[in-house]
């Protein structure tokens, strides 16, 4: 069967990677979490002192971005993508709350935007990827045969992350969690470069009251009907 691109855009924490993971990996599709991208960026601002009390030190991370590479890698135990950064796994660094709270700025630059780009771009050449984000449907894959925008209530996005980091053994406070995901919310939808918006021809989905197997159940039936 020809294969297709699929790109899956949405709001902070509304699930989007859970669903295009399982999508990805049953459809035998590669999966890229373009998040994980914009927060390796920023991981890498805050370990080189990048950050200062009045914003990111812009020059020099411009001239950083050719030092800052990122891969990805499957964990051959849980069949779950890995994130490295210049070849060390970071996966785990790159979803704190200290890389949350930092990420939209960095992701508002549009050098930084125009340098991940280009690369997700190259990834998704040979189509038969699955690619999550804020501006797949618009910017990155505007040609892609299948486009989502995912949305759901702030407040239940912000239960669900709780939910999550709890499980993990991280608990962070639910008020933090619910600002931070309003504060990423207004930037990446009011920056100047890739802003977060729904493309004309994506379908949309309010996972507010669905469950994660009626989201998949509802994935697939958007892929069968766009192959
Ligand atoms: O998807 P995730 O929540 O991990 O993304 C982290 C941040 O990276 C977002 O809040 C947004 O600022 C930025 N991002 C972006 N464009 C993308 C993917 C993520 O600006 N395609």
């Amino acid at each position: 069967m020809k294969k297709i691109t699929i790109a899956i855009d949405g709001y902070s924490s509304c699930g989007k990677s859970t669903m295009a993971k399982d999508l990805a990996r049953e459809i035998g599709y590669i999966y890229i979490d373009s998040g994980a991208m914009y927060r390796a960026v920023t991981l890498y601002c805050l370990d080189n002192g990048l950050f200062t009390d009045s914003g990111i030190r812009e020059e020099e991370l411009r001239n950083s971005l050719p030092d800052i590479r990122i891969s990805f890698r499957l964990n051959p135990e849980t069949q779950r993508p890995v994130t490295l950064l210049n070849g060390e796994e970071v996966e785990e660094r790159i979803r704190t709350m200290e890389v949350s709270s930092h990420v939209s700025p960095v992701a508002a630059l549009g050098f930084v935007r125009e340098a991940l780009v280009k690369q997700q771009q190259e990834m998704g050449r040979q189509k038969g990827i699955v690619m999550d984000g804020r501006d797949i449907g618009t910017v990155v894959f505007p040609d892609a045969e299948l486009k989502i925008f995912v949305t759901a209530s702030a407040d239940i996005r912000a239960r669900r992350r709780y939910d999550e980091l709890k499980a993990k053994g991280r608990p962070a406070s639910y008020d933090e969690i619910l600002k931070n995901v309003e504060e990423r919310d207004y930037i990446d939808q009011n920056r100047e470069v890739g802003p977060l918006r729904k493309a004309e021809d994506a379908i949309l989905l309010d996972n507010s009251h669905m469950t994660i197997a009626e989201q998949k159940q509802w994935l697939a039936e958007q892929f069968q009907k766009a192959t």
